[in-house]
Parts: structure tokens; C-alpha cells; sequence
């Protein structure tokens, strides 16, 4: 496995609408696990693809530690309630804001073995997927928030 460098704001990659991937061959398997690395590295709780500069429909998300998703060729399926919590992003860095998304969604999509995978989450768990889910749409959290500020202080990045 490998580190990969995170893009950052500015960069157009992050603004642009990813590709699908189809089948989860040995090379996308390869990019989910040094996708999982880079995003623990960085101490984040969640990294999709554009955010290391690829540009296919695929993420990985671990919102509690050991509790890895990846997710390829995502669709959200159902979205349900509504939350408020505070949110950053590893392509944001010492930044935050206030974002609001659905408190439950059902997603569906491939995961790292290529079977299909149906799955229900909710409160923080479904803050991280919505999250990742839009950098795959080209769409950044701080387009979404308010209270947008600096952090005196690290706190978990997306
Ligand atoms: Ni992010």
C-alpha cells in the first residue's frame, strides 16, 4: 500500500463530476486500500477518490475506528429526517462549518470485493457518506455550510 497526497481546495479536480468504475478490478482494490491508508494517516474519517486526484465514483469511509466502507459506483437510495453537526474536509484543512443532511440514508454500491452492497446509516455514520458521496459530484462541504471558520484546534477531517 501506499500514501497518496490529498488534493486541496483550488485544485479543479475537486470540482468536477467523477466517471463510474463498473468492475472493481485489482487496480481499484489497490486505490481502495491506499485510499484507506492516506485517510488514517490523515486522521480522517472519510476520502473519496477525487480527493486523491482520481476522478472515478468510488470512497472509503471509516466513521468509527475499525468500521471500514468502501463504496464504488454509490447511489444514495433513500434519505430521511434531517441533522445539523459541524463538519470538515482533509481537501479543507483548519477549517470548519455547519452543514445540514439527512439523519438516515440507504446507500447502494459495490464494495472492495465487487458484490453489491445495500446498506442503512444514520446520524454521524450518515453525515460521513453524504459527505463523501458529494465530493464524488464535484460538491465541497463549505458550499453547503454556514458558520464557516477556522479551527483553533484539530478536529476530524473528511
Ligand atoms: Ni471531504
Amino acid at each position: 500500500m501506499a500514501l497518496r497526497n490529498i488534493v486541496t481546495e483550488g485544485d479543479p479536480i475537486l470540482r468536477k463530476q467523477c466517471r463510474p468504475v463498473g468492475d472493481v478490478t485489482e487496480r481499484i482494490r489497490m486505490i481502495l486500500d491506499d485510499m484507506v491508508e492516506t485517510m488514517r494517516e490523515a486522521n480522517g474519517v472519510g476520502l473519496a477518490a477525487p480527493q486523491v486526484g482520481i476522478m472515478r465514483r468510488l470512497f472509503v469511509a471509516e466513521p468509527a475506528p475499525e468500521r471500514v466502507f468502501c463504496f464504488v459506483d454509490p447511489e444514495i437510495v433513500t434519505m430521511e429526517g434531517e441533522q445539523e453537526s459541524e463538519e470538515g474536509c482533509l481537501s479543507v484543512p483548519g477549517m470548519a462549518g455547519t452543514v445540514r443532511r439527512p439523519e438516515k440514508i440507504r446507500i447502494r454500491g459495490l464494495d472492495r470485493d465487487g458484490e453489491m452492497q445495500d446498506c442503512s446509516f444514520e446520524g454521524f455514520d450518515a453525515i460521513v457518506m453524504c459527505h463523501e458521496f458529494d465530493h464524488l459530484e464535484g460538491v465541497l462541504y463549505i458550499d453547503k455550510a454556514k458558520n464557516i471558520h477556522e479551527l483553533t484546534e484539530e478536529t476530524e477531517g473528511k
